[in-house]
């Protein structure tokens, strides 16, 4: 079977020019039979986020994450109470939502989150479907199947409580044409790209991480199994990434090619607070940890990032000087050095082998960040490097006396 005939790309997808054979090794897609899937989900539709101030926030993903700025919603087009501006890199979709209004739910949102994810949109082929299933199986129906049209056509969603106050939108956007959906305006990027930048800095999500209370993970995983169908990926428990002062448990569901992600992580007792309890205290409850974007050139993608004010968690020398190291992560398509240079990591397993790096805490409070990916034939997520990943995110924390 050819790699086309197994994945199947949306419209986004092939709007971002990529293939299947690029969009397979970017985000690690596997074969599996849409048949028998209770619960079928096309694609992972968008991360939505609501921030205290979506202009400017917007125009940070443009400048800095070299985002395109596609479509805008707010008061010019009739939402008086608030701003919403949807941002494209390759497949991937943001949307940055912010209250105008002083009495916005978005900004309540806002007061007891900070900046963060309310919403990890699903693309479906069959909306009724995956409720009447999600239904039977005991999740929470936040928004019944329902039409929403405009000129540009009709789209059909509904949506399902996930952990904390994040939710599940499943959208079904066959029937429609329009930059995002109905309400919104199509909108150029205000930000001009630089002379000789790259075009865009990552091509694809690759996942999306909960933190969920102590002892509720398992809870979780079942969860997406249950309602949606979602597969156990990867395992991670206990000594693997404990450190001396703090752990966690994490697990990884997916759906059924893999192509929407979500690990799990629980804090983990241990002799001090581990960076998941500090990720609830300040999110004040379970939500979205980090996002991993998928990019085929990590190297030039940290180089742009860092030169644009980026700051990337720090990796000690000696994760790379170490012989063990070398000797686990064998040959990668750049020499050791210029990884070094860049504080990037390497895991390798039986089926290839992964460069990621992970970015300090994007707001104020120490809660959202991201990962930056760089895929050769690996599924994982780096369990190789939590450790020193860990290591290194806690003495960021014990900075902020948090430790
Ligand atoms: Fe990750």
């Amino acid at each position: 079977m050819t790699a086309d005939a197994a994945v199947e790309l949306t419209p986004e997808e092939l709007q971002a020019g990529l293939t299947a054979e690029q969009l397979r090794t970017l985000v690690g897609l596997v074969e599996y039979d849409a048949s028998t899937d209770p619960f079928p989900v096309t694609a992972q539709d968008a991360v939505v986020f609501v921030v205290g101030n979506a202009t400017q926030t917007a125009q940070f993903y443009q400048a800095v994450f070299g985002m395109e700025l596609v479509a805008y919603s707010g008061p010019e087009t009739g939402r008086r109470d608030r701003k919403a501006f949807v941002l494209r890199s390759g497949s991937c979709r943001f949307v940055i939502k912010g209250g105008v209004l002083p009495d916005s739910p978005l900004l309540d949102h806002h007061r007891r989150h900070g900046d963060g994810v309310v919403d990890l949109a699903m693309e479906v082929p069959d909306v009724d479907k995956c409720i009447e299933h999600a239904r039977a199986q005991g999740a929470v129906i936040l928004e019944e199947p329902n039409d929403v049209s405009d000129e540009h056509g009709t789209v059909r969603r509904a949506a399902i409580a996930a952990y904390g106050e994040t939710r599940h939108t499943l959208i079904d956007r066959s029937r429609y044409t329009g930059p995002y959906l109905p309400g919104y305006i199509a909108k150029d990027s205000t930000v001009v790209r630089p002379e000789g930048a790259p075009k865009r800095l990552f091509q694809a999500l690759d996942h999306a991480v909960g933190n969920v209370e102590l002892g509720k993970m398992d809870e979780w995983v079942s969860f997406y199994n249950r309602v949606m169908g979602f597969v156990n990926m990867a395992e991670f428990v206990g000594d693997d990434i404990a450190t001396d002062y703090s752990a966690l448990m994490s697990k990884v569901v997916a759906s059924g090619n893999h192509r929407v992600k979500f690990p799990l992580n629980e804090p983990a007792i241990a002799k001090k607070k581990s960076q998941i309890d500090e990720y609830l205290e300040f999110y004040t409850g379970p939500g979205c940890q980090h996002m991993a974007l998928a990019t085929n050139d990590i190297l030039t993608t940290v180089d742009v990032l860092r030169s644009r004010g980026v700051e990337f968690l720090n990796t000690p020398d000696s994760y790379y000087d170490d012989p063990e190291l070398r000797e686990r992560i064998g040959k990668v398509r750049v020499p050791i050095e210029e990884l070094k240079s860049r504080g990037i990591l390497v895991d390798r397993d039986e089926d290839g082998y992964l460069l990621q790096i992970f970015t300090k805490p994007i707001g104020d409070r120490p809660t959202v960040f991201y990962e930056f990916i760089e895929r050769h034939g690996s599924l994982g997520f780096g369990k190789g490097n939590f450790k020193a990943l860990f290591e290194a995110i806690e003495r960021e924390q014990d900075r902020r006396g948090n430790l």
